[in-house]
């Protein structure tokens, strides 16, 4: 008999994700790691875990593929007994001005951070136990509202739209639905293809002087999805030093 609570992390080879799915497991979930594409370091996560004396499996899913969200559940089910907590993290960002985004990196967007998010809520909604929490991941560009973050600032809004309607919708349930709203955190997302001055700059932004780090947004997770944050539902939590 599996007591655990069960948590599925979307995106958490890397980055943010990864180490939610380290402070999950610290603080006595069961962790579904799921990625995409890096297999090797999925497994080195779901290792480490494992190593660490905690329960953990790696399952590759893309979100944006329903038939592969439903599978994704599945075998968190199969392999622990039931779906307690779902952290949508899974998400890209490609920076252009409106002007300047071609058709692919719109529908990129969209279909990894909007749809990727609404087909693991639709599963959710019908397979999380009582007691569950969903934590979505929003951005506190919805807040900046920085040019050329327009497309990503839009996929992120919708997931804000979206966690209100379902906070609504899971009426009765006893599931919270929230949304972590991160700035700037140094992670590939954030870093890749910036010059380090304007690292340097955007990490002055905030009164708190530096970047986010992963395991800032993680500990606002583990919040969200622990004991302490049970009265939290249909809130959108800035994650930012102070940025906005
Ligand atoms: N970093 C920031 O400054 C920042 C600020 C605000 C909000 N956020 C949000 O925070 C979340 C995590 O971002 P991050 O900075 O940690 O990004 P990251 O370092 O680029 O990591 C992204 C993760 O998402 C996974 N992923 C990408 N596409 C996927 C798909 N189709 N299906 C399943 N998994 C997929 C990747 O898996 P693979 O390794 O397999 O590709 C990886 O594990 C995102 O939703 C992002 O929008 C980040």
């Amino acid at each position: 008999m599996n007591n655990a609570k069960v948590a599925i992390v979307t995106g958490s080879s890397r980055g943010i994700g990864a180490a939610v799915a380290q402070r999950l497991a610290a603080d006595g979930f069961a962790v579904v790691i799921n990625y995409a594409g890096s297999a090797a370091a999925a497994e080195t996560v779901a290792r480490q875990l494992l190593q660490q004396g905690g329960q953990a499996l790696a399952v590759q899913a893309d979100v944006s593929d329903p038939a592969a969200v439903r599978a994704l559940f599945d075998a968190a089910e199969q392999a622990f007994g039931g779906v307690d907590v779902l952290v949508n993290n899974a998400g890209i960002m490609l920076n252009a001005t409106i002007a300047d985004t071609d058709d692919a990196a719109f529908e990129h967007q969209v279909a990894i951070n909007l749809k990727g998010s609404f087909n693991t809520l639709r599963e959710a909604a019908k397979r999380l136990r009582s007691g569950g929490r969903i934590v979505n991941f929003s951005s506190s560009v919805v807040g900046m509202l920085q040019p050329s973050y327009g497309v990503y600032a839009a996929t992120k809004a919708a997931v804000e739209a979206m966690t209100s309607v379902l906070a609504k919708e899971l009426r009765g349930k006893n599931i919270t639905v929230n949304a972590v709203a991160p700035g700037p955190t140094a992670t590939d997302l954030f870093l890749n293809g910036k010059p380090q001055e304007v690292v340097e700059r955007l990490a002055k932004l905030a009164p708190l002087e530096r970047l986010g780090q992963p395991q800032d947004i993680a500990a606002t997770v583990a919040f969200l999805a622990g004991a302490d944050g049970g009265w939290i539902n249909g809130q959108v939590l800035r994650a930012n030093g102070g940025i906005i």
